[in-house]
């Protein structure tokens, strides 16, 4: 029989942590954190890997070295310098929380944190408990399984919250509760694997239910898949002298909201006529398809290109420099379609 998941066990994972934990740009010692860094690293850290994160981070604390930089910032530059982040939602929600504490610094305790726009539940724990030392649970998706594994749960974890928040709950050390949240994370990340975890190595094997018998893999339990979509569409990508090329801003709610795209049809059944939807009528060349996956469809576009003679203004659009940052889908059709182009003389 295996114990419990308890104190001992966070004692013990506090003491991995120590010795091989992972040193990263947002991370300092408990006590020492900057809110403003912390509340940062956490919302880019939402959907997003810590690799991905990384360079984005050292640039917007370059860029907006404090809450009250980031809170002046211009919503174009902040949506430009998210661009390829992606869940661009989470931009947007970014500026409208920095301009509501901005000036006042950010609350410290996570239910306070909870209001603010983009703030849920993981993530007011998490600041809370890295940046203010609050004894708060913090359960994101490496947590879940580490739990799943610890205590066998038998179902999916996240139709089980009060049993997984209760085991991190019976491991919090009474000190460092942030470092804790982390090195839990941390286990997640580089020990507890979703496909090959290193029970041998694990510094609260002793605790681990699956990791008695062996059948760790056979953990978290999963949640029927939903159904993906398939999505069809088509874009236009017009190209002007001086590496200009003309885009359009998506509406402000809704997938990719706010961001700059190519021209081209709604996504949905494959168009009808597919130059219906051109943003202009010009001599349009086949650039093949690109494809793109969102978490609930895969979507699939057909390129056009054309080549105009100088930047003439079209309804709607605007002419960019092709090397504006933009959304990881709109970048596929852009180098889609300026690669079938003929380059400039
Ligand atoms: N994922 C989300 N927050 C994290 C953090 N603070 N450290 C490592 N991975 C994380």
């Amino acid at each position: 029989m295996t114990t419990a998941p308890n104190q001992s066990a966070g004692m013990a994972l506090l003491e991995w942590y120590d010795r091989h934990g992972r040193s990263l740009p947002w991370r300092t010692r408990q006590g020492e954190a900057e809110p403003y860094r912390v509340w940062l690293s956490e919302i880019m850290l939402q959907q997003t890997t810590v690799a991905a994160v990384i360079p984005y981070f050292e640039r917007f604390t370059a860029r907006w070295p404090t809450v009250e930089a980031l809170a002046a910032a211009e919503d174009d530059d902040l949506m430009t310098a998210w661009a390829g982040l992606g869940y661009y939602a989470r931009a947007r929600n970014l500026l409208a929380c920095a301009r509501t504490v901005a000036g006042q610094g950010f609350p410290r305790t996570a239910d306070s944190l909870r209001q603010l726009p983009g703030v849920g539940a993981y993530t007011s724990s998490a600041v809370a408990a890295i940046a203010f030392g609050e004894r708060v649970p913090v359960v994101d998706g490496n947590v879940e399984r580490v739990v799943s594994r610890l205590i066998k749960l038998g179902v999916p974890p996240k139709t089980a919250v009060a049993t997984v928040t209760e085991a991190v709950e019976a491991m919090l050390p009474d000190e460092r509760p942030g470092d804790f949240a982390q090195a839990m994370m941390d286990l997640g990340a580089t020990i507890c694997t979703p496909k090959s975890p290193a029970c041998g190595i694990c510094p609260i094997r002793g605790w681990c239910a699956a990791a008695a018998d062996g059948s760790a893999l056979d953990y978290p339990k999963k949640l029927p898949k939903r159904a993906k979509k398939t999505w069809h569409g088509v874009s236009f990508v017009v190209a002007a002298p001086g590496g200009r090329v003309l885009m359009r801003k998506r509406p402000p709610k809704g997938l990719l909201g706010g961001m700059l795209e190519a021209p081209g049809s709604a996504w949905g059944e494959i168009p009808d006529n597919p130059f219906a939807h051109a943003p202009l009528a010009a001599r349009w060349s086949e650039a093949g398809s690109i494809n793109h996956v969102f978490t609930h469809a895969d979507l699939t576009l057909s390129v056009f290109t054309a080549q105009l003679p100088r930047p003439m203004p079209v309804k709607g659009c605007e002419w960019y420099c092709a090397q504006t940052p933009v959304a990881t889908l709109t970048r596929k059709v852009l180098t889609r379609g300026l690669a079938t182009l003929t380059p400039e003389p």
